[in-house]
């Protein structure tokens, strides 16, 4: 068995191998690597272009991109975070010795349940972080209002969300900033890499310093930042990728729709809807099963999924509350996150994107059928 044999979830997509290769060449030629080069700037003005956003920062990856994003914003104490997302949400929070509070989400949307956040908040809170999970966008209209009632910022990870839209306008055009990760599994990558948009001047330029240790000219720094630059290989990759979304996102929908077809008929098992009034980029094939009136359970199904070859995931499993240093921080048992426990219990991300085929997609479902009628 080679790795070229397995099914998995995130294999990434890699675009024009020789466009990435000419400009990886015309890179080593320049002897320009890393540090705002010409590269990582086109991988910018491209990407304002195509989410028509002012300002595009790229960065190493998007963990660090949460960071100086929330740093950028003062965010300091405490910030209401969704518990269903993956760690890196709540991790750069607490790395910056802010405390991330968790709420539930909703059953539908897997997004931040705006009607559960002002309970969560109090004196200490600095911010609202939302998550655009799957790419579904938050309900932003809502998060808006409630940053201009508490005065606080409303920040997003957007990780999921590239090439997607809310309302008709693209995400990386709300609230204070919007981070997303170009990380190898996701639909546009960079090998690693991430980025901040906003279309807050200010905010763009104290971005920029502080991905760069501060450094506003040759030996002159004016306030205390990191190393968060993405280097020219990375931006290379990202706008060889960026080039073939529309070919990335149409595989992808086909491969949803082929999916849903032959999922619709098996009983317990419901993938996620995208809405047709809205861009989306099909990247997550998520599965719910009915676990309870299937009486079958969720890690089985896994189990089965990978003793085939199919490198299913259990996204996202468990809760980060439940996960350390939060399990030991706070009771969490005191806070209400029966969704977040339902869904990290209930959900299976299937593989897609560009290596992925119609007989592939065939094998899973009838693997997933052959499972739930088999009880
Ligand atoms: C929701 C979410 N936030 C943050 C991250 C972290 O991204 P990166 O790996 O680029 O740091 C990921 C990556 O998978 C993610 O899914």
């Amino acid at each position: 068995m080679s790795f070229d044999d397995l099914l998995h979830v995130g294999r990434p997509n890699l675009g024009n191998r020789e466009k990435f290769l000419s400009l990886v060449n015309e890179i080593l030629d320049r002897r320009w690597l890393t540090n705002q080069g010409p590269v990582v700037k086109m991988f910018e003005n491209t990407i304002c272009e195509y989410l028509g956003v002012k300002h595009a920062l790229t960065i190493c990856n998007a963990t660090t991109a949460l960071e100086i994003a929330a740093k950028a914003l003062g965010i300091k104490g405490e910030v209401i975070i969704p518990s269903f997302t993956f760690i890196a949400t709540a991790h750069a929070l607490q790395w910056l010795g802010v405390k991330p509070i968790f709420c539930d989400v909703g059953p539908r949307t897997h997004n931040i349940d705006p009607t559960k956040i002002e309970a969560l908040v109090n004196e200490n809170t600095s911010g609202i972080l939302g998550v655009h999970m799957w790419g579904r966008p938050c309900d932003i209209e809502t998060l808006q209002l409630l940053s201009s009632k508490y005065n606080i910022p409303v920040f997003y990870d957007a990780s999921h969300a590239f090439g997607c839209s809310y309302k008709s306008n693209m995400i990386g055009n709300f609230g204070s900033c919007e981070v997303f990760s170009f990380h190898a599994t996701k639909i546009i990558n960079s090998l690693e890499g991430g980025l901040i948009t906003t279309n807050d001047s200010r905010l763009a330029s104290k971005i920029d310093k502080m991905r760069n240790f501060g450094f506003t000219d040759f030996d002159k720094v004016d306030e205390l930042g990191i190393n968060g630059k993405m280097n020219e290989i990375s931006a290379a990759m990202g706008l060889t990728n960026l080039e073939c979304i529309d070919e990335f996102i149409a595989k992808n929908k086909a491969n949803y729709d082929l999916y849903r077809k032959y999922l619709s008929s098996i009983p317990y098992v419901k993938l996620i809807e995208y809405s047709a009034e809205e861009y989306f980029n099909y990247h997550y094939i998520i599965l719910y099963l009915d676990t309870v009136n299937s009486k079958r359970s969720r890690d089985e199904l896994i189990s089965i999924l990978h003793s085939n070859n199919i490198l299913a995931r259990r996204y996202f499993s468990p809760g980060c509350h439940r996960m350390m240093p939060y399990q030991t921080m706070t009771d969490y048992s005191r806070l209400d996150l029966r969704v977040t426990e339902l869904l990290s219990e209930s959900l299976i991300a299937l593989p897609n994107g560009q290596s992925i085929d119609d007989d592939d997609i065939a094998k899973i479902c009838s693997i997933i059928n052959n499972f739930i009628s088999s009880h």
